[in-house]
């Protein structure tokens, strides 16, 4: 099914570009933007966003690794620890 008019893009094409993103670095994060250049291209109008990301969504090689996962968390909480004031 095509996703994206202006570029001609199938869903294959996205799901491709996706496992071979994941199976040459685990640890990357996959976006729309990594996705368009992986396949040579650029988005142009934007039309396609929303399915083109819920296509990207259905791919489970999309998820975040799990070692990066909560990285924001865990260092707003080292903020706050580095700016709590001593109290003595
Ligand atoms: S339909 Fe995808 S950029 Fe226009």
């Amino acid at each position: 099914m095509i996703i994206c008019h202006c570029q001609n893009i199938t869903d294959h094409d996205i799901n491709a570009a996706i496992d071979w993103m994941r199976a040459s670095d685990g640890k990357t994060i996959i976006t729309p933007g990594k996705v368009y250049r992986a396949l040579g291209k650029a988005a142009d109008c934007g039309g396609c966003m929303p399915l083109f990301l819920s296509t990207m969504r259905s791919n489970e090689n999309t998820e975040v690794p799990m070692q990066l996962r909560n990285l924001r968390s865990a260092t707003t909480q080292e903020q706050r620890h580095e700016r709590r004031q001593e109290s003595h």
